[in-house]
């Protein structure tokens, strides 16, 4: 990471996991990492849309944001089943994933939905972390360079500059998420340097060197001081670590010390 020029981010993604009734609990137990790391480090949150609420109520008083996990890309409207970014910034919400890779292969979101989230969560004002990344087949293709390419350029068509710096990306090798597998800290440098030196081509020097690139994919306590020293890597975006309040805030700490 470079903390000159960017901001060091820790985001939680819970996905589908966690009652209501557990936020509470979850959120005691991360307030004294946040408390003593929190402002080296923007932490977040992302809770299923059901514990939104409560984790706004459970972490008001202290330096952890809340995020959700997809949005809708429409406004309001005849979408039965549907979560809309004005309705969650309503509510405190400040980030947004969009494009997780299980949206994308589960949910069938295409990169020109991606693109339309986007341009939903900046227009509510929400920052979007954007997930991108190739799945094992296409590594083993070669072809990782290209689809992060496409993934990215598709993702941020039509964000003006003056919004970029409200914008996170999070590259997060499919083949890594959830495998306890992650990318070594070499692979996953190369590709977030990529993704920087892609955002250099479409909005300039100034622009890349500001944004935020986090890595994804089987990040947690152990492997978290390797991948986050790398200068390109400016955080991590964590799934199944971070439902351990413990290893998040081992994390936390990490991304937060002075020698990185
Ligand atoms: P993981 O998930 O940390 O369990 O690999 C990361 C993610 O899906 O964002």
């Amino acid at each position: 990471m470079n903390r000159k020029y960017r901001n060091t981010i820790i985001a939680a993604n819970l996905k589908m996991n966690m009652l209501p009734s557990d936020i509470k609990p979850y959120a005691e137990a991360l307030k004294p990492a946040a408390a003593s790391h929190g402002k080296r480090c923007g932490i977040v949150v992302c809770p299923s849309f059901l514990l939104v609420p409560q984790a706004i109520k459970s972490f008001r008083d202290s330096r952890i944001s809340v995020g959700a996990q997809n949005i809708n890309q429409y406004e309001s409207g005849a979408y039965t089943g549907e979560v809309s970014a004005p309705q969650l910034a309503d509510l405190g919400v400040r980030y947004v994933i969009i494009g997780h890779s299980e949206r994308r292969t589960l949910f069938g979101e295409t990169d020109e939905a991606v693109n339309a989230k986007v341009h939903a969560a900046l227009a509510a004002n929400l920052r979007p972390i954007v997930c991108v990344g190739e799945t094992l087949t296409q590594r083993e293709m070669g072809v990782t360079g290209d689809v992060i390419t496409l993934q990215v350029k598709s993702a941020l068509a039509g964000v003006p500059a003056a919004k970029m710096r409200r914008i996170v990306i999070a590259y997060e090798p499919v083949w890594a998420i959830g495998t306890g597998l992650a990318a070594t800290d070499e692979d996953a440098a190369t590709v977030c340097r990529e993704i920087r030196t892609l955002v250099r081509g479409l909005y300039g020097a100034r622009i890349a060197r500001a944004v935020s690139i986090l890595y994804g994919g089987s990040m947690n306590e152990h492997n978290a001081r390797g991948l986050l020293s790398q200068p390109d890597i400016d955080g991590g975006l964590i799934g199944s670590a971070s439902l351990s309040p413990e290893a998040l805030s081992a994390i936390i700490e990490i991304a937060s010390h002075d020698y990185l």
